[in-house]
């Protein structure tokens, strides 16, 4: 679908700031169409010369539609997109004597698209003292609302809208981007006058008002009469552009006040007060904060349980006299070591994804810190691309990194150990030679991520075979890749036959 500014480049001769004008009016104007209970469509004259370059005799229709709006306040006459649509000045006849003259024009326009004839009011835009585009205001008599107080009361502004249009006061100078989710005319408006008193109030208005405990008859009276903080209102005077509070009173009650000043020639002649109850939203919002944090702190408790069960593990493997018994048990506090950093990193987030690089970093750490030594001189590198995932996903790739980083500081260096050990007093320079390295690097790609530990090591048995080996890590590993998160894995020698690499892709569905 094209843009405004598509269309008007595409069709008219309007310059930069004039196309600025119309989109600042569309971006505003669904208040005046609640207003005047009936769709707003936006003409504006197109290029001449289009019609030459087509070459030919048939007109093509003198004016382009730019915009379009539906009240929300009454039924539409026009259900299709009219964005685009060609009109020549006899069917809109009423829009060309706007557009010629300057002036507010009403008629009627017989058509062939709408069964009965429509009515229109044609407000003649302008933009710095030039009428550049027509306003018109369609509606069908017999499905136009039946007056009553309300509708006297938002048709009398609607008038000041319009004549604000066409004096160039509306839309108002700046973007009101800041006001996107600013409330409608349906719920709720305040009329004020001059002196700031209220000389409508809206049913919904007047329940709005109830809720913040306003319940005397507010009209006549000023916000400030009724207790209410002015500021909205003042400010929007001062400025003459629209400004938007929250009003709250202490028993949790919010309610959304939008003030648009209505302007004569530059002078504040009233007020329009748009009133939205968001008492129900805001108690969510705060029930969400609430339920974060318990969220968080939970984590924060699992952490703690699962520290205290490593914690006496430990106590268990230091009693304990067989190495091969202690080994097994040190390797059970490093797997639950890794569940804890990550309930211990969601205990920091505020949703349920976790950049997994905030898990691996303290993995590496605890790996470091627990498995390495003098005598184990290695280093790990982590690289690749910053990947977030869901704690379903993070949790069993936790445990398997460890798993993958215990088995190359176990298995891959096993022979440079002794060699190092003996000479590390002797000639600490040439260290470098026979420190191991690991490298763990993450990928994005398509359908999940691809996650490779290398090392330099001795590399894979002779004879290995990954879906047939029997240790309990590779068995831990195997599981958690293919069953658990429904992925695959791959072990083999590097090419330069410099260590083993190991190869796991995990499917991870996008969050949107
Ligand atoms: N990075 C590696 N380099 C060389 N061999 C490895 C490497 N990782 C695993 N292996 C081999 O795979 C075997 C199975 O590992 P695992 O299931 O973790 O059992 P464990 O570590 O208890 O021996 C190891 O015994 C070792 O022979
Ligand atoms: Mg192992």
């Amino acid at each position: 679908m094209s843009t405004l500014s598509e269309l008007a480049h595409a069709h008219t001769s309007l310059g930069q700031p004039e196309v600025a004008h119309l989109q600042r009016l569309v971006a505003a104007w669904n208040l005046v169409a609640d207003l005047c209970f009936a769709d707003l469509l936006l003409y504006a004259p197109r290029r001449p010369e289009l019609d030459a370059e087509a070459e030919q005799g048939a007109p093509r229709g003198r004016y382009v539609v730019l915009g379009q709006v539906r009240p929300s306040t009454s039924q539409t006459l026009y259900p299709g997109d009219l964005l685009g649509l060609h009109v020549d000045e006899a069917e809109r006849s009423v829009c060309h004597r706007a557009f010629r003259s300057g002036e507010v024009v009403e008629g009627a326009s017989p058509r062939d698209d709408v069964a009965e004839p429509v009515r229109m009011l044609a407000i003649p835009v302008r933009s710095s003292g030039r009428v550049v585009a027509v306003v018109s205001r369609e509606w069908a008599p017999s499905t136009a609302r039946h007056h009553g107080e309300l509708e006297n009361a938002y048709l009398s502004v609607f008038d000041r809208f319009a004549r604000m249009i066409s004096l160039g006061e509306f839309p108002f100078p700046e973007a009101d981007g800041v006001h996107e989710d600013r409330p409608r005319v349906g719920d709720g408006a305040l009329l004020l006058d001059g002196e700031e008193r209220v000389r409508y109030c809206s049913p919904n208005a007047s329940s709005a008002l109830h809720r913040l405990g306003v319940l005397a008859d507010v009209t006549g009276r000023t916000l400030g009469e009724l207790g209410l903080d002015e500021a909205v209102v003042r400010q929007a005077r001062s400025g003459r552009v629209p400004v938007m509070v929250e009003l709250s009173d202490r028993g949790g009650a919010s309610v959304q006040a939008y003030c648009v000043p209505l302007l004569e020639r530059r002078e504040v002649v009233g007020g329009l007060v748009l009133l939205r109850d968001v008492s129900a939203l805001r108690r969510l919002d705060r029930l969400l904060v609430t339920k974060d944090t318990h969220i968080r702190e939970i984590h924060h408790r699992v952490k703690n349980n699962l520290q205290t069960i490593s914690s006496l593990l430990r106590i268990q493997a230091r009693r304990v006299g067989s190495p091969e018994a202690r080994q097994a048990i040190e390797e059970s506090v490093r797997r639950i070591g890794s569940i804890a950093v990550v309930h211990e990193t969601l205990s920091r987030e505020a949703n349920d994804d976790l950049p997994f690089a905030d898990v691996a970093r303290p993995l590496v750490r605890m790996v470091e810190e627990t498995l390495l030594s003098p005598d184990r001189p290695i280093y790990f590198r982590l690289s690749g691309d910053a990947i977030t995932l869901p704690a379903a996903v993070a949790t069993p790739l936790a445990l398997v990194l460890t798993e993958l980083l215990q088995n190359a500081v176990d298995h891959a260096f096993a022979d440079r150990v002794g060699a190092f050990a003996d000479r590390v007093g002797a000639v600490p320079d040439g260290v470098e030679r026979d420190i191991g390295h690991v490298d763990i690097e993450l990928r994005d790609v398509p359908g999940g991520l691809l996650l490779s530990i290398s090392d330099d090591g001795t590399g894979l048995p002779l004879g290995f075979d990954l879906e047939s080996n029997q240790g309990l890590g590779m068995s831990i590993v195997r599981a958690l890749v293919q069953s658990e998160l429904g992925g695959s894995l791959s072990m083999r020698n590097r090419p330069d036959g410099a260590g083993a690499v190991i190869e796991l892709f995990v499917p991870v569905l996008s969050a949107d």
